[in-house]
């Protein structure tokens, strides 16, 4: 276990980097393997009544042709992930009041019959709101912290409260969700000390699950103007997450893909066992813009979303399969918990 001084100059020192990926890479293969999971995502909505700093679909851009999918389409694009392998279904939207407790537990049960895990990253709800997805058949949730650095998370989420994201993580955990969370690298103001700080908090909270992207600034929202985070800076979070918690699922997020080429192989090779493949439908998927440049296929699309999503599929597998890893065919719990 490392101390925060360690984790610091770690942090700090580029001269060891590769032997620090090696190590994570060595710890992912002894704790999880060589299977690579893969969670078929569905961006089921991109209305948002936050207004985060950072985020595209923030409430205030008003340059978003905004969507929502009816229930019906989230199932039948469920439908359509399970019925090409997927063995999980990731549920993501922005905090879209239209969905309330009652469509979205009819929602979750539906999927639930397609014999799949389900994962929701849909924000900050009430304990008895997760309580009702849980028992509606939900596994798992992913809420990214964003960053521990309870200033500068108040600058970065206008009207939203640090102390409110921190309790809906301890919900989540109470009622025995696979738990995610994560943070951006390369918010304005964040410091290497913060990023450490992150890292413990991960371990603190015993996260189940952990995402961590480069920030990449929008150019629709205040932060248009700030660097892009680091690659090499937020592989190296990534990298220290799993050498501090040994048996977690960790993507290779599509952020790191976004602003380094094959950013999510290097990802896969310095700890990362997951990857969530955009199964939502073009038409949508083009709209869902968190970030600019977020990779997004649709050349090869020919009409037919099934052929579609089976060639994104197939294309993600060879990828996988050309670095000696495995596509896992089971639901990819995190292992002995
Ligand atoms: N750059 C990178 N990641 C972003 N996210 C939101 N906006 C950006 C951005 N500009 C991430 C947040 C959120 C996740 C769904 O997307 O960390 O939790």
């Amino acid at each position: 276990m490392y101390t925060k001084a360690e984790i610091i100059n770690i942090l700090k020192d580029d001269s060891q980097n590769e032997a620090l990926f090696l190590k994570a890479d060595k710890i992912r293969y002894e704790n999880v393997g060589d299977e690579i999971h893969l969670r078929g995502l569905i961006e089921f909505s991109n209305i948002c009544s936050s207004s985060c700093k950072y985020c595209g679909l923030r409430t205030a851009n008003k340059n978003v042709q905004r969507y929502k999918m009816s229930p019906d389409e989230i199932i039948q694009c469920a439908k359509n992930a399970a019925d090409i392998g997927y063995k999980t279904i990731v549920l993501q939207s922005g905090e879209d009041k239209f969905f309330t407790r009652e469509i979205l537990c009819k929602i979750i049960s539906e999927i639930k019959k397609l014999d799949v895990a389900l994962t929701l990253s849909i924000g900050e709800r009430s304990k008895d709101d997760y309580r009702a997805f849980k028992d509606a058949g939900a596994d798992r949730y992913l809420i990214r912290i964003e960053t521990t650095d309870e200033n500068l998370y108040t600058k970065m989420h206008p009207n939203m409260d640090f102390k409110n994201r921190l309790n809906c993580l301890y919900n989540l955990k109470e009622l025995g969700y696979e738990t995610g969370t994560g943070c951006l690298v390369g918010l304005p103001g964040q410091t290497i000390e913060s990023l450490a700080n992150d890292i413990l908090f991960f371990k603190n909270l015993e996260a189940d699950m952990v995402g961590i992207g480069p920030f990449i600034p929008h150019p629709n929202t205040p932060l248009k103007d700030t660097p892009k985070g680091d690659f090499t800076l937020a592989l190296k979070v990534m990298s220290l997450v799993r050498i501090l918690l040994k048996d977690i699922n960790i993507p290779a997020t599509t952020a790191m893909e976004t602003i380094w080429p094959n950013g999510r192989i290097l990802a896969l090779q310095a700890g990362a066992n997951v990857i969530m493949p955009n199964v939502t439908k073009f038409e949508y998927k083009k709209k869902y813009e968190i970030y600019p440049g977020k990779i997004s296929k649709d050349a090869c699309y020919d009409g037919n979303l099934n052929n579609q999503l089976l060639l994104e599929k197939k294309d993600i597998e060879e990828k996988i399969k050309s670095i000696g890893r495995i596509i896992s065919n089971t639901k990819g719990f995190r292992k002995n918990h």
